[in-house]
């Protein structure tokens, strides 16, 4: 069986820190490693519009910075097919028959489709469309008949509903659609990311992300005012890493390569930690330490930025060949499924 990679962005803002230790770092690695038949990266588009739909300018806007946000992280395109959503109409027509294999409820217990409604003040009159993305994203990852999905941790209940979703389409009908697996971050705590004030998750509306293009200032700026622990008021005291949004960072980010070039005294985290709980050591060293560290990672994907910057019409016909690329498979694979339905009337 062919190894097919496969993940999404939902085009609403720039990329941050949470969608780079989440996703967008492990794609780069795999990307480079090359161990696959094929890659894609798509702009989920017709996804953020669920919840968008009085917003097309922001979700329009949003594909150049996207797709700016991935080519300056390593996104190389001769390696993987870009492509965007809503520009492969085949993903509509396989939601459409999924759709039939699932129940209401099933689709009602998503944990992460919940969440997402709270935070959106949904309640009571979720858009159907948006009620009903986890079918349109079962859609995503098997129509390219994906095997792995790299992917953060509340995109678990997605993959769970896509295998069930390749098994009944499989019983019912014909053995065409592939489960895929997720890949999910190796370090733990990479797989959510809390936004810079501490809260649970670095999320656009809540107003705590670092974004891949924040400039340098910017980047100091919000480290320097990041949430660690409100006990820690004097040096002298002892302080808390769990629950510190900077320990966290440090947790996900941290090498002991960056401790030697950074921060030679201690060498490695598991120390500093101490320290810290020790007392003794005050915020704004981890913080600095935490500002170099998050820049080495930020300062090539700003200037590859500036570069890429320059000429948008050739980003548009990246993804306009990778899009035309995608679409053959989009029609092999829709050329199955309709045989497996029986219908293929017309031959
Ligand atoms: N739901 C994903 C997110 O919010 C985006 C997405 C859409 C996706 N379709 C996908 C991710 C398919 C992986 C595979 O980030």
């Amino acid at each position: 069986m062919s190894k097919v990679i496969l993940t999404g962005d939902r085009p609403t803002g720039k990329l941050h820190l949470g969608h780079y230790v989440g996703s967008l770092r492990r794609r780069v690695e795999l990307q480079n490693e090359g161990d696959f038949d094929r890659m894609f990266v798509f702009m989920a588009d017709v996804q953020a519009l669920t919840d968008n739909a009085d917003n097309p300018e922001k979700i329009r806007k949003s594909i150049i910075n996207v797709a700016l946000d991935w080519l300056s992280a390593g996104i190389d395109p001769s390696r993987c097919i870009l492509f965007i959503q809503s520009a492969i109409p085949e993903l509509a027509e396989l939601t459409t028959y999924l759709m039939n294999l699932v129940s209401v409820s099933r689709v009602q217990r998503n944990p992460t489709v919940k969440t997402e409604i709270k935070m959106r003040g949904f309640e009571g009159q979720v858009p159907l469309g948006f009620f009903c993305y986890p079918v349109s994203q079962a859609a995503d990852i098997t129509l390219f008949k994906t095997t792995v999905v790299p992917a953060g941790e509340d995109q678990e209940p997605m993959l769970e509903l896509t295998r069930e979703l390749v098994r009944r389409f499989n019983q019912t009908y014909a053995d065409v659609l592939v489960e895929p697996q997720i890949m999910l971050p190796e370090r733990q705590v990479a797989r959510r990311l809390p936004g810079t004030d501490g809260k649970e998750k670095m999320s656009k509306s809540l107003g705590n992300c670092i974004y891949l293009s924040d400039s340098k200032d910017e980047l100091w700026q919000k480290v320097r005012s990041m949430y660690t622990d409100p006990n820690h008021l004097r040096v002298d005291d002892p302080g808390k890493t769990e629950g510190n949004a900077v320990f966290t960072y440090l947790d996900a980010f941290a090498t002991d390569q960056d401790f030697a070039d950074f921060l030679p005294e201690y060498p490695n985290l598991a120390e500093l930690k101490a320290h810290y709980e020790r007392g003794g050591l005050g915020d704004m060293k981890c913080k600095k330490l935490l500002f170099e560290i998050l820049d080495r990672i930020l300062a090539p994907m700003r200037e590859r930025r500036a570069e890429l910057e320059k000429d948008i019409p050739a980003i548009m016909q990246i993804l306009k060949d990778g899009t035309a690329v995608a679409r053959e498979t989009a029609a092999q694979t829709m050329s199955e499924v309709r045989k497996a339905m029986q219908i293929d009337y017309f031959g």
